[in-house]
Formats: structure tokens, C-alpha cells, sequence
């Protein structure tokens, strides 16, 4: 990649800190980008991005659906173990190492990150090794595995998809034999660029990472967005803690659920009272 050429694009796109931040990467006499240095800016910046991962608690936020949305899957007929998660744009893959760590989900769903970035994925697998953690990492598109998801997750990915390349997103798990998907990101709150600001600027320290930060709370997509785009033929959308029924102190982050219409009641059930925060594009309708 040359280097001028990514400038030109992020300065095309309004984006000056980061042109900024690429302008100071060493390129060859050609001006092609050194892909060392690419490489590790991004483990750096994603290394940061973990504290991020840590002080949301993501991996007991995640369980706290999905150990329900398991018990649900495994009392409905037609979904016969083993099972397998598969954490889209997995980066380091704190989560699956967190759920490997923990094995809070059950000896019977493996645990899988996939990821575009080889560099990620190489770091992401050392960090497995290196504590034996039962999971793996794999350099690929999620979407384009030898063997299918019965449950996609993802954490902090779902706003730089856009448009129809978020519609493509949802309605390419619908297309697969999944039985359910669930997507942590950023709840648009009005307090969330201002709240990422604060939190980017005292746990960051690169500042790719603190620009990063602020932008993707920017690009946060709404309630409604997301229920209409996860709203695909043989999905119930539901999204849990939309804004009217959410603390904007407390929910920073929350996820986008769609399951199989059978799987709705059991895991409603599975879910107990914390079923209540959940919500399906019906309550787009309704007054505020
Ligand atoms: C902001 S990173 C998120 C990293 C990680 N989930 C975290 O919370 O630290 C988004 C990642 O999604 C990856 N990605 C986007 N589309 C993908 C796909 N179809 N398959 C695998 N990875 C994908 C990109 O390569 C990028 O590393």
C-alpha cells in the first residue's frame, strides 16, 4: 500500500488525525508502507483497545445473553450438539480467550475468532498458546468458514459496517444454518462521544487509539438502525436494552440478537427477568 495513497483517502474522507498518524509510518524509496510497521501499530492499538474490552467486563456482559441463549438452543429440537461460536473480526480475541479462560459457555460449544487481519489473528493465536487455552484463531472471512457458526458474536464491529454493507452483514447469517447471532457495540447515546472521549484520553495512550475511539462512538448506529437491519427473512430481531429502557450511565455497550422464531420463547424463558430489557422492532412503533 503506498503511502500517499492512504493519505489521500483518509484526507478525502475528512479524516486529518489519522492522515496525520499515517504521514509519521516509514514507507520504502518507492513510498510503499512498511507492512512491519503497519502490523504493529495495529497490535498496539489493539492491545490498548483490550483495557477497553476489560473495563466493560464484555466476556460477562456476552455470557450473561448467551449462557441463556445456549440453554435455549440446546432445549430446542433440531439443534443437536456440539456447538461452535464464531466471533466475527475477533482482533486480539480477548473475548474467546476470556470464554476459553473461563469455559463459561459449556465443554460443548468451541470456541472459534476469524479475523481479516493476518497480523491480529498471529498475535491473537500466541496469546491462546501461550496460556493453553482451548480455542482457535484463523486468518479468514468469518462468513467464508469450512464449517458454519450456530451462534455469530461480535464485539466493538457492527458500526463500521454501513448501509447496505450492514444489511449484507445480518442477512448473510440468515442465509447460513446459524441458529443465532449476538453483537456487542456501542449504544448511540448522547453521552457516548463524550463519555469515549474521557475514557480513550485517560486509558489510551496512542493516538490512533484515542481517535479511534472517539470516531467509533460518533458512528455508533441507533436503535432503530439496528432493528431494522437485523429485521432479514428467518430472524426474530431483538435488541436488548434499547435507549428508552436504559440508563445512558450504565449502557455503553449492548447487543443486537436475532434468533430463529423457535428459539424466541426458550430463551425468553432461559432469560428469566432480564427478558423484560429486550425488545423486537415492534417497540419501534410505540411512543416514546
Ligand atoms: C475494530 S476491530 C474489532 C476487534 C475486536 N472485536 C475487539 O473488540 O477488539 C474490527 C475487525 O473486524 C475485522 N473484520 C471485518 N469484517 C470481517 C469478516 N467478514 N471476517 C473476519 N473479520 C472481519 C477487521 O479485520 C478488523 O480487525
Amino acid at each position: 500500500m503506498r503511502r500517499a495513497e492512504v493519505i489521500r483517502r483518509l484526507r478525502e474522507s475528512g479524516d486529518e488525525p489519522t492522515a496525520r498518524i499515517v504521514a509519521g509510518l516509514p514507507a520504502d524509496q518507492d513510498g510503499v508502507l512498511d507492512p512491519h510497521a503497519v502490523d504493529s501499530l495495529l497490535i498496539t492499538v489493539h492491545t490498548e483497545l483490550q483495557r477497553l474490552s476489560e473495563e466493560l467486563r464484555i466476556g460477562e456482559r456476552l455470557v450473561y445473553v448467551l449462557g441463556p441463549l445456549f440453554t435455549a438452543i440446546r432445549a430446542t429440537s433440531g439443534w443437536p450438539g456440539p456447538y461452535r461460536l464464531v466471533d466475527i473480526g475477533c482482533g486480539l480475541g480477548y473475548l474467546v480467550r476470556w470464554l476459553a479462560a473461563t469455559d463459561a459457555l459449556g465443554a460443548d460449544v468451541e470456541l472459534v475468532g476469524a479475523d481479516l487481519d493476518a497480523a491480529l489473528v498471529g498475535e491473537a493465536s500466541r496469546l491462546a498458546r501461550a496460556e493453553a487455552l482451548n480455542c482457535r484463531f484463523v486468518h479468514a472471512d468469518a462468513f467464508a468458514l469450512p464449517k458454519a457458526a450456530t451462534v455469530y458474536v461480535s464485539t466493538g464491529v457492527l458500526h463500521h459496517f454501513r448501509g447496505p454493507a450492514l444489511d449484507r452483514f445480518f442477512q448473510t447469517q440468515a442465509a447460513s444454518p446459524a441458529a443465532a447471532f449476538c453483537h456487542f457495540d456501542i449504544a448511540a447515546t448522547r453521552l457516548a462521544p463524550i463519555g469515549a472521549w474521557i475514557f480513550h484520553r485517560a486509558r489510551m495512550r496512542h493516538p490512533l487509539g484515542r481517535h479511534d475511539g472517539v470516531v467509533s462512538a460518533q458512528r455508533a448506529h441507533s436503535d432503530e438502525t439496528l432493528l431494522r437491519a437485523a429485521d432479514v427473512p428467518g430472524i426474530r430481531p431483538l435488541l436488548y436494552e434499547p435507549q428508552r429502557l436504559a440508563n445512558p450511565f450504565c449502557t455503553t455497550v449492548r447487543p443486537v440478537i436475532g434468533v430463529r422464531p423457535p428459539l424466541e420463547a426458550p430463551f425468553r424463558l432461559a432469560l428469566g427477568r432480564a427478558a423484560r430489557h429486550m425488545v423486537g422492532p415492534e417497540y419501534l412503533a410505540q411512543a416514546p
